[in-house]
């Protein structure tokens, strides 16, 4: 028994690409049981009446919506149109080769939840895509990998072709802004598997893109808005909280070791300079230790795995990424302070903002990974 499938395509003006369009799709998947589904915005072209030309010989409707305009909206409407249990998204223009779609289709009906066409895995790229564009979207998908740790999940999470089980958006709270559908579907769906199929982005023949300056800008948005929603955000906080915690710790230690306990300050040179930096050096570590153990059951309680073992190896990662972190704070603050001239103590809080960024992103990939 194959599975019914539901195509949801979005359309803004894309009149001359609707009949090579479907022409392909029939092509590609004359073995399934398909409906297509074209979400359009009030196109001004004549996409809708070709659209309903269509409709009279084969299973293709429009829904129009005239008060909305965004892709990733209109997909989500598409969703909540849709029958089928596999349901496949993909751009009008011909960009997306509907030859691919039976490859997705496969990998879902053998146990992927997603299947994503991804144009950064081996097989995979775009045709003649300048310089400038391919790092802006390297540039887009770096951005997405560092404040949500589901788009780690691909290689592409920028791709707004794929194909999943209904059964992935069916609870989820899908709210998203601007292009990138497939971003809030890996942040916000419910899923196990995700498989990624190669293609080529194709060169648009017919039309014109609508990404425009504003889309990049809404990116921007949507991410920040995911990571809020997802919790991400919260646990940013959470990891500046502690770090302030950490500040008093490694302060508050230093001034009871020279104060109380016989070491004496660093600046007091006369007894030489081995005991006051043995007091710093034990505050900073008791600092990082403490850091830990906060970080361990309160930012990242949710990924605290592997008993005393798991433990005692993100105990030294730690410690190791926040050593490090240390270097950079002292080289970046030298960098500024020294090389260009800056005020020290504006040179060294960026060098505190450096360390603190490299002390979150490197933890969060490698400490507690996901
Ligand atoms: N309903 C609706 N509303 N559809 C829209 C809108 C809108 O506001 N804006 C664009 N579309 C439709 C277009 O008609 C086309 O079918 C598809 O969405 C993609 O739009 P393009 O303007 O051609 O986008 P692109 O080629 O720059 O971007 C594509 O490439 C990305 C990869 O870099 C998109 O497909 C992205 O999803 C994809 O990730
Ligand atoms: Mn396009």
């Amino acid at each position: 028994m194959t599975k019914n499938l539901s195509l949801i395509i979005p359309t803004y003006n894309e009149c001359d690409n609707i009949s090579p369009l479907v022409e392909q799709i029939l092509e590609a998947i004359s073995n399934y049981n398909y409906e297509i589904l074209f979400v359009d915005d009030a196109s001004t072209d004549g996409t809708i009446e070709k659209i309903e030309q269509m409709g009279k010989d084969y299973p293709v409707r429009a829904i129009v919506r005239r008060d909305e305009r965004g892709l990733a909206s209109a997909v989500v409407k598409g969703f909540e149109n849709a029958t089928g249990e596999i349901l496949v998204v993909m751009d009008a223009d011909l960009q997306h080769p509907p030859a691919i779609i039976p490859q997705l289709v496969q990998a879902v009906e053998q146990g992927a939840d997603i299947a994503v066409a991804s144009r950064y895995v081996p097989g995979g790229g775009c045709a003649e895509w300048s310089g400038l564009r391919k790092l802006i979207s390297r540039g887009a998908i770096f951005l997405a990998w560092l404040f949500l740790p589901q788009a780690r999940k691909v290689k592409d999470p920028m791709s707004g072709f794929f194909a999943l089980k209904q059964s992935v958006i069916e609870k989820a709270r899908l709210e998203p802004i601007g292009y990138k559908i497939l971003l809030e579907v890996l942040v916000m769906g419910r899923y196990r598997q995700v498989a990624e199929v190669p293609f080529q982005f194709q060169l648009r023949e017919l039309g014109h893109s609508k990404l425009n300056l504003n889309q990049q800008y809404e990116y921007l948005r949507h991410i920040a808005r995911l990571a809020g929603r997802s919790g991400e955000a919260v646990r940013f906080f959470k990891f500046c909280l502690v770090g302030a915690s950490g500040v008093l710790v490694n302060y508050g230690l230093y001034w009871l070791l020279t104060r109380f306990a016989g070491f004496a300050p660093i600046s007091d040179t006369s007894s030489g300079i081995l005991s006051g930096n043995i007091a710093l050096t034990i505050s900073i570590e008791t600092a990082i230790i403490t850091n830990f153990i906060l970080n361990n059951f309160f930012t990242f309680s949710d990924r605290n795995t592997g008993g005393v073992g798991g433990f005692v190896k993100r105990l030294l990662r730690f410690n190791l990424i926040c050593v490090i972190g240390g270097l950079i704070q002292i080289a970046v603050a030298n960098l500024f302070a020294v090389l260009l001239g800056v005020n020290d103590l504006v040179s060294v809080l960026i060098g505190i903002v450096a360390a603190f960024f490299w002390n979150y992103l490197l933890n969060n990939y490698l400490t507690w990974s996901k």
